[in-house]
C-alpha cells in the first residue's frame, strides 16, 4: 500500500514581510521511485500554487535544487523519498547563505558570480594560442585532477553546510576555494601562490575554514574539498611565512 508522506515546508515571501515565516504542511500519497522534486511538483500542481522552489533539469547536473530536507543540504532532485521515515515529517527550508527569494527558493547565481569574481576564476596567461601548432600536452594524471575539481555544479550545498559561511558572511565557501586550487593546479594559468594569496590570504579566505567537513559531507560530487583546501593552505601558508 502506498505510503502517505507528510511535508513540513517552511514558507516566506521576503517581498511581503508583514506575513511571518511558518511551516505548512501537506500531505500525499507516495508513488514509486518519488524524488523530492517529483512530490513538490505534484504539492504545486494539485495542493498549493503559490509554492516557490527551483528545478532546471532534475538530473543532479544544474545544481539549481538544492534545500535543507531534515536539517541537511541536498539536492531534491536527487533525494527518494522512500529513503525517508514516513512515520515522521519530511521538513524543507531554504538554504541559507544565499539570498531569499521565497519559499524553498534562493538566489545562488549573484553569490556565486561574485565568488567567481572575487576569486578570478579564469586562466590567467600572459602567452598567446597558436591555433595553428599543436597544444602543449598536460600530464593526464593531472588534467583527470583538475578535471575532477571542474565536476563542480555550483549547487551550493557546500555554502549552505558550512560554519565559517554563517558567521562570515564574506567567507569565500568550499566552493571558492576549490576553484583556487583548480587554477592553481592548471599548467595553462601563470599565477602563482603568492597572487592567490592576494585573492583568499586571510581569514575570509583559506585561513578562515575550519575543517568542521560539512561541506565534504554535503557535497553531492564528491569534489575532494577538505584535501583540496588543506592543498591551497599548505601552498598559502608559505607565502604568508615570507612576507
Ligand atoms: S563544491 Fe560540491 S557542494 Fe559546493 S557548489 Fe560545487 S558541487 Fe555544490
Ligand atoms: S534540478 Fe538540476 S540539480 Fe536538481
Amino acid at each position: 500500500m502506498a505510503r502517505e508522506l507528510t511535508f513540513k515546508i517552511l514558507r516566506y515571501d521576503p517581498s511581503h514581510p508583514e506575513i511571518q515565516a511558518q511551516f505548512q504542511e501537506y500531505k500525499l500519497k507516495e508513488k514509486p521511485g518519488m524524488t523530492l522534486f517529483i512530490a513538490l511538483n505534484q504539492i504545486r500542481e494539485e495542493l498549493d500554487p503559490t509554492l516557490a522552489f527551483d528545478f532546471v533539469c532534475r538530473a543532479g547536473i544544474c545544481g539549481s535544487c538544492g534545500m535543507v530536507v531534515n536539517g541537511k543540504p541536498q539536492l531534491a532532485c536527487k533525494a527518494l523519498t522512500k529513503n525517508f521515515n514516513a512515520d515522521f515529517p519530511i521538513t524543507l527550508a531554504p538554504m541559507p547563505g544565499f539570498e531569499l527569494i521565497k519559499d524553498l527558493s534562493v538566489d545562488t547565481g549573484v553569490w556565486m558570480e561574485a565568488m567567481t569574481k572575487r576569486v578570478e576564476s579564469w586562466v590567467h596567461t600572459e602567452s598567446e594560442t597558436d591555433i595553428s601548432k599543436q597544444e602543449k600536452p598536460v600530464d593526464p594524471d593531472l588534467a583527470n585532477e583538475i578535471f575532477e575539481l571542474d565536476r563542480c555544479i555550483e549547487c551550493g550545498l557546500c555554502v549552505s553546510s558550512c560554519m565559517t559561511k554563517l558567521m562570515r558572511p564574506d567567507f569565500v565557501g568550499a566552493v571558492g576555494l576549490n576553484r583556487v586550487a583548480r587554477f592553481y593546479m592548471d599548467p595553462h594559468d601563470d599565477r602563482e601562490a603568492s597572487d592567490f594569496y592576494e585573492l583568499v590570504g586571510d581569514d575570509n579566505g583559506v585561513f578562515g575554514c575550519m575543517s568542521l567537513m560539512g561541506c565534504e559531507d554535503h557535497c553531492p560530487k564528491e569534489i575532494p574539498l577538505q584535501s583540496k583546501i588543506a592543498y591551497v593552505r599548505r601552498e598559502l601558508v608559505k607565502v604568508g611565512l615570507k612576507r
